[in-house]
Formats: C-alpha cells, sequence, structure tokens
C-alpha cells in the first residue's frame, strides 16, 4: 500500500509535553494520552448535541482507565458498562450510578443482581431471558430496573467483520419483531420498566448511511409503539463512530454531521437521547511511544522491530489494522520501507508491512498513533511481557495514571501446585 505525505510527518510533543523527555523519564512502551484532545472531543460532541435532551455515555471498553473515567465523570459523560468489572472502575472513578448503562449479551446473574443494588440508570436489554432473569432479580431486591430493548436494525455498518454488531447473523439485540412482543407482554413485568430503545451496529464507521438506515428503523418502530399506547422515553442510539487512523485517507464524519443525522431520523422523539461512543472520544488523543530495538535486515525485507508488540496494541494483529506511525524526532533522513513488527515470537505480531519510514536506528523514538481506544484496554501480557505504563497528558505536564507493571505484580496470584484436593 501507498504511504501518504502525512505518514510519516514527525510529532515530537503532545498537549504541550516533549515526547522524548517524557519517554526518557518513564520508559517505553507507554500509552500516552491527551486530557486536552479529550476533553475538545466531548466538548464537541456536547456542543452538537446541544438543544437535544441527551447524554454520552462512555464506552468504558475503549479505555477503562481510572483517570480517563474520571475525566469522563467531571465532564459530565457517564458509563456504558460490559461487566461488573467495568462497573466497579466507574464507580470508583467517581461516577454516578444514575449515569451508567449496562451492554452486553452475556450479563450474568450475579452481574445483573450487582448492577441493580447499586442503582444503575438502565439495562440494555439483548434477550427475552436476560430480560426475565432482570425481572426476576429486580423482584428479589424489591426494586424497579430500568430496561432499553436492544435492537439488531440488519444493517451492515460497512465495518471490520469482527467489530460489526448490526447485522441479524450477529449475537447482538434482538429483531423487531421479537422487540414488539416484549413490549406487548410488559405489563406482566412487575419489577422491569420497559420503556426504552436501544441500537449500536458495529464501530470504526466512517458514513453516516449506516447510521441513518438502523435510526430510521428504530424511529419507526417507536413510532409504532407510541401508537399501540407504550411509552418510549430512552432512545440509546449506541456508538460506533470512526476515526482518523490514516492521515489523508481515512475521513471520519464530523460530530454535527453525525448529530444531524440522530435530529433528522429521531425528529418529533421527546423523550431521553443517550449516545455511547467510545473510539470516538479517546482513540486520537492517545499515542504509544515506542523505541527500536534495532534494524534487523531480513532475508526478503527489512524488520523495524519495537520494544512495544502485538500484547501492547493488538488492533493491527486482530483487525489488520492501520496506525500511522512516526518519528518522534524531525532530523531529516532518507526514507525506506520497513516491515515495523514486534518482539513477540509469532508473525502476527507486525504494526505495518511495507511503511515507508524515514530511516530508522536503534533506539529511536516513535509514535503509533490513535491508540488511545482499544490500546491498553485490549493488552495482554503474552510472552510474560508487563502490561506497559499509561500516562495522562495536560498543557504541559504528566501524571503516571498507570505504573508499569513489574514482574511480581505480572505473576501475583500463579503458585506452584504445593496442594492437591479432590471435588
Ligand atoms: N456500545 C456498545 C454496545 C458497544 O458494543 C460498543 C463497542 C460501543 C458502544 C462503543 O463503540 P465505539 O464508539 O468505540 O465504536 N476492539 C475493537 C472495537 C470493538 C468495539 C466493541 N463495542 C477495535 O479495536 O476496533
Amino acid at each position: 500500500s501507498v504511504a501518504t505525505a502525512h505518514s510519516f510527518v514527525a510529532q515530537a510533543a503532545i498537549d504541550d509535553v516533549d515526547l522524548a523527555a517524557l519517554a526518557a523519564r518513564l520508559g517505553t512502551p507507554l500509552h500516552a494520552y491527551s486530557s486536552s484532545a479529550i476533553r475538545q472531543r466531548i466538548g464537541g460532541l456536547q456542543a452538537a448535541l446541544s438543544g437535544l435532551d441527551a447524554t454520552i455515555f462512555f464506552a468504558v471498553k475503549a479505555n477503562p482507565n481510572l483517570a480517563i473515567l474520571q475525566l469522563m465523570a467531571n465532564a459530565g459523560v457517564g458509563a456504558d458498562i460490559v461487566s461488573v468489572g467495568e462497573l466497579r472502575r466507574s464507580l470508583h472513578a467517581g461516577m454516578p450510578p444514575e449515569r451508567i448503562v449496562f451492554s452486553g449479551v452475556g450479563k450474568s446473574a450475579d452481574e445483573i443482581a450487582g448492577a441493580l443494588t447499586v442503582g444503575i440508570h438502565r439495562f440494555n436489554v439483548e434477550s427475552h431471558d436476560e430480560l426475565l432473569t432482570l425481572q426476576r432479580l429486580a423482584k428479589a431486591q424489591g426494586v424497579t430496573a430500568r430496561a432499553a430493548a436492544r435492537i439488531n436494525p440488519d444493517v451492515d455498518a460497512h465495518t471490520h467483520a469482527k467489530i460489526s454488531t448490526g447485522k441479524s447473523e450477529n449475537k447482538f439485540g434482538v429483531s423487531i419483531d421479537e422487540a414488539r412482543r416484549w413490549f406487548a407482554e410488559h405489563r406482566q413485568l412487575s419489577h422491569v420498566q420497559l420503556d426504552g430503545l436501544h441500537v449500536h451496529i458495529g464501530s470504526q464507521i466512517l458514513t453516516l448511511e449506516p447510521f441513518r438506515l438502523a435510526l430510521q428503523r428504530v424511529a419507526e418502530f417507536w413510532r409504532e409503539l407510541e401508537q399501540a399506547g407504550h411509552t418510549v422515553t430512552s432512545i440509546d442510539v449506541g456508538g460506533g463512530l470512526g476515526v482518523c487512523y490514516r492521515a489523508g485517507e481515512d475521513h471520519p464524519v464530523a460530530a454535527a454531521d453525525y448529530v444531524g443525522v440522530i435530529r433528522e431520523a429521531l425528529a418529533g422523539y421527546r423523550g431521553r437521547l443517550l449516545l455511547e461512543p467510545g473510539r470516538y472520544l479517546v482513540a486520537e488523543a492517545g499515542v504509544l511511544l515506542t523505541r527500536v530495538i534495532r534494524v534487523k535486515p531480513g532475508i526478503e525485507r527489512q524488520f523495524l522491530v519495537l520494544d512495544a508488540a502485538m500484547n501492547d496494541l493488538q488492533r493491527p494483529s486482530l483487525y489488520d489494522a492501520w496506525h500511522d506511525i512516526v518519528p518522534v524526532s524531525d532530523e531529516s533522513r532518507p526514507l525506506t520501507t520497513y516491515d515495523i513488527v514486534g518482539p513477540v515470537c509469532e508473525t502476527g505480531d507486525t504494526f505495518a508491512r511495507n511503511r515507508v519510514m524515514p530511516e530508522c536506528v536503534a533506539g529511536d523514538l516513535l509514535l503509533i498513533k490513535a491508540t488511545g481506544a482499544y490500546g491498553a484496554s485490549m493488552a495482554s501480557t503474552y510472552n510474560s511481557r508487563p502490561l506497559a505504563a499509561e500516562v495522562l497528558l495536560n498543557q504541559g505536564r504528566y501524571a503516571v495514571v498507570r505504573r508499569r507493571q513489574h514482574f511480581e505484580e505480572m505473576i501475583a496470584g500463579e503458585q506452584p501446585a504445593r496442594h492437591w484436593e479432590t471435588t
């Protein structure tokens, strides 16, 4: 693939923090997030939503670091969670329970009970079995759960198959026919207030059409429900707004245009709107700082071996995702072509193939860009590589928000098989 002129423009600072000095102090690989950039995204989206009764619920999975969640909470943003772990993180970061919604196809009874106990805002329900479980557990606790039916609108989001969720073949949500039956039967549910609709069709969506189609189907269903005498007080339009991973090639839709589609599709709707963006708020605010370990002339290709690997950032190996990779220093060097890889022992540990880059030498500092979403959150310790540190930047200053994992932390909880027991 052809490199664009943008793809090797050096970047020495982020949020007015000098990256070479930061890496020298904290080591690499290092996830760095610009809080100014995140606040800007939040502010932009909130401005686009002005005049609407709309609340942003950040999809915690995109970046669950406590400092990020705290930033969200302080900016008036809620949390869209998919596990009790994310629930506990959100509460820990100061997110009020009434600003938490719970999504996911596999909520366990324990997780539902836990969320009921703290009194979260709403459950996005994805199956009849879950609806009945919610009723049973809410009744046991003597509380009423608010619920939305997650609709699978059978819309193609034109994104990577592994992150597409709104086709009827996907495991997510239920058909409008099934949701219609839920509403018809909902008066039998004494402890579930089913008064919302939810839709989320996929992630990294770069055009408006899939959103428009999905929302039109939801709107049609909402009107039908209202006519049948049901009240829809809440419509959750999900997340999925795409970002720019490849300068000059990706052209994400603007927040205002996205909200324009919501306004148009849901014209006349007077209830509350919920949005669940993850990537849009944090992806481009984050970078992965990494050093070149060595340049290895291979048999057929030249390899640039980094100290970051697929365990630090899985997106390229998992989805063949493109991330721009740029030098931190702008000293001018001739361009060359590399396969950019990590030290992990499998060929999938590749960040980029045939990437045109300024020539590198061992010790050079590079940035893998747009790693603020689904970067650290999907990291593992594969190859017994400790989790990288994370740092939040803010107008010339930095705060370590996750220290680099120690070896002892990595093996904590493991032990030799000393005591053999029988069940
Ligand atoms: N709401 C629900 C119900 C979701 O399942 C997701 C993401 C979101 C909101 C947020 O979507 P976003 O605005 O971030 O697109 N690991 C993949 C992305 C997986 C997305 C999963 N669900 C990646 O790195 O591309």
